[in-house]
């Protein structure tokens, strides 16, 4: 598996990437009795870690929701209908984006020079072309980027949930301004941007059309 950073493979039960893309649906109940250990979730968030990300800065931060306390709180601040597949899905994992990921962006390219992995040039070359572009970037921007970087990673994950035998909802159907309160964050630096409900479906999706290349494509 190339240079994979983990030992990826041990739950993963469907390696069929036709499989997992194209079969994909919202699954919106599920069966409230199955649980996912702590250790199987945190795989899965690894494995949706190998996302790329603007600059490499990985504006991602997870809240995960896998207990009765947790759930109450996913549940508080979604809209109801979103209730279903909140309460009965085995975790519900909200993906912000963090807006000050550019604080500790020094640490990941060191690591990467400490490795061997780049030359301390080719390091103090992205810190001198990449660094100013977020230290001077204003608010819009940064939010835009850490939106980009969870909204990639959501689909990563997403993904990620069917190789491990899991269907997935995600929902945008919540209280934004209430998130980071309700899950004790900093509000000014992390921001919602997706939540998914994971687990065993009970019962069935409904399915949904899509519209033709043709009408959503320009080729130049
Ligand atoms: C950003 C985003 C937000 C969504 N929010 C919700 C939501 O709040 N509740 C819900 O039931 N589904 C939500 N969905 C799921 C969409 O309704 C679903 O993806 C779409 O209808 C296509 O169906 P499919 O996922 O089965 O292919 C969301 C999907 C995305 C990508």
């Amino acid at each position: 598996m190339g240079d994979v950073i983990m030992d990826a493979t041990k739950n993963l039960v469907n390696n069929d990437f036709a499989d997992i893309m194209l079969n994909r649906h919202s699954y919106r109940k599920f069966k409230s009795d199955v649980k996912i250990s702590r250790e199987e979730i945190s795989e899965m968030l690894e494995e949706a870690t190998t996302a790329p990300s603007a600059c490499n800065l990985q504006s991602w931060h997870f809240v995960v929701c896998d207990n009765a306390e947790g759930k109450e709180k996913a549940h508080s601040v979604m809209m109801p209908f979103n209730y279903p597949q909140t309460d009965s899905s085995s975790v519900v994992i909200f993906i912000l984006g963090d807006t000050q990921s550019h604080y500790k962006y020094r640490d990941v390219w060191n690591k990467a020079c400490d490795n061997g992995q780049i030359t301390p040039e080719e390091r103090d070359k992205v810190f001198k072309t990449f660094l100013p572009l977020y230290e001077h970037a204003d608010r819009q921007f940064l939010e835009k980027d850490a939106t980009i970087d969870g909204g990639i990673i959501a689909m990563q994950l997403m993904l990620i949930a069917r190789a491990h035998g899991y269907e997935a909802n995600p929902m945008s159907g919540y209280n934004f301004d209430q998130v980071a309160p309700t899950f004790g964050l900093d509000g000014e630096r992390f921001i919602p941007v997706t939540a998914i409900a994971i687990g065993k479906p009970d019962g069935d999706y409904t399915k949904s059309v899509r519209y033709p290349v043709n009408e959503i494509t320009d080729f130049m």
